[in-house]
């Protein structure tokens, strides 16, 4: 714990590195992964709250939506994590919310499908960017509901799994974000879940980590976008738990903090998150025998801490 927090402390002071410089463009995403991994190990304050939030709220555009840094384009994933940054920070009420709505419901299209940006590029993962976001705020009768599940609903394949368009092959990314957008929409009975399921816990390897497609090498961040979605339909226990956690732990640096996306590479703070997330969804969340505190929960469908959402009263996530 103690040496994740100085992992996740130490990036803020990495603004001369290369890799702060080839991550400009998502950089809001970024520190909603660094901020969310924070909070999970209750250390939310490593972070400046205020200098942050004016940050966030300088990466806004006119048209409402955000840009992953100042002066980059406005976007629907960055428009997302600038949302969930001010909402762990419990500063939402700095922001017009219809506004923000009101971007996010302008690239909704005829099928139900969402453009992730002016630029025309569709993907599911914009679809669940959308309705996560509108939900979040309380704004979801801004969008044609029935539209986004319809188009969901057509990404779905032989297999169970969902794609980044119709015909596309199943990706356990595409897998979060089509289930997650069914629950936010209140339709998971589209879901096939016996077939989905199944394919999804043949995703792990003889080492116990999970991967994203067949044949593919495991990575901890599945441990995330396929766990999430075990979770949302009630079937955690359709995978070996202790395996992937010990997996998830072989993953950390032991010397530095942090976790990478398998035993041996260099950790990052997406796979810090995802790490930590996976962890928290597999029930690391009591405190053990030596006293050390466990992780705080997160939603499965928000990527959002439950305490977070309990505040805010929106519904949180519990499998039948
Ligand atoms: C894998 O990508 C992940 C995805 C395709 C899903 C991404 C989803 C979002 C960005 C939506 C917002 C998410 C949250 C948690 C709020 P990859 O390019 O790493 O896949 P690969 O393993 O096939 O390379
Ligand atoms: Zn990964």
């Amino acid at each position: 714990m103690d040496l994740h927090k100085k992992y996740l402390a130490s990036l803020k002071d990495k603004k001369n590195s290369f890799e702060h410089a080839v991550t400009e463009y998502l950089r809001m995403s970024g520190v909603y992964w660094g901020l969310c991994s924070m909070y999970l190990i209750s250390s939310e304050d490593l972070l400046n709250k205020d200098e942050v939030v004016q940050w966030v709220l300088s990466c806004q555009h006119p048209s409402g939506g955000f840009g992953g840094s100042v002066d980059h384009d406005a976007h629907l994933l960055y428009t997302l994590s600038a949302v969930q940054i001010l909402l762990i920070f419990d500063k939402i009420e700095l922001v017009d919310k219809e506004k923000i709505a009101n971007y996010v419901a302008g690239l909704q299209q005829d099928d139900g499908s969402f453009y992730g940006d002016e630029w025309g590029e569709v993907d599911t993962r914009f679809s669940y960017c959308a309705l996560s976001c509108l939900s979040l705020l309380g704004l979801l009768d801004k969008i044609d509901v029935n539209k986004a599940v319809d188009f969901i609903v057509s990404c779905m394949n032989f297999d169970g799994g969902f794609g980044c368009i119709p015909g596309a092959e199943s990706h356990g990314g595409q897998i979060f974000c089509c289930v997650a957008a069914l629950a936010i929409a209140d339709s998971l009975h589209h879901v096939r879940a016996d077939d989905l399921c199944w394919w999804l816990c043949e995703r792990q390897t003889a080492g116990g980590g999970l991967n994203g497609r067949p044949e593919k090498l495991p990575d901890v961040c599945y441990s995330w976008w396929n766990l999430s979605a075990l979770v949302i339909l009630g079937r955690i226990d359709w995978i070996d738990r202790e395996k992937l956690r010990q997996f998830i732990l072989n993953a950390q640096d032991e010397t530095e903090g942090g976790i990478a996306d398998r035993p041996g590479d260099v950790a990052d703070v997406f796979h810090t998150f995802f790490g930590i997330s996976g962890l928290s969804l597999l029930g690391y969340t009591e405190e053990d025998e030596e006293g050390i505190p466990g992780l705080r929960r997160i939603d499965p469908v928000y990527a959002l801490p439950v305490q977070v959402l309990e505040r805010m009263n929106v519904r949180v996530w519990r499998a039948v």
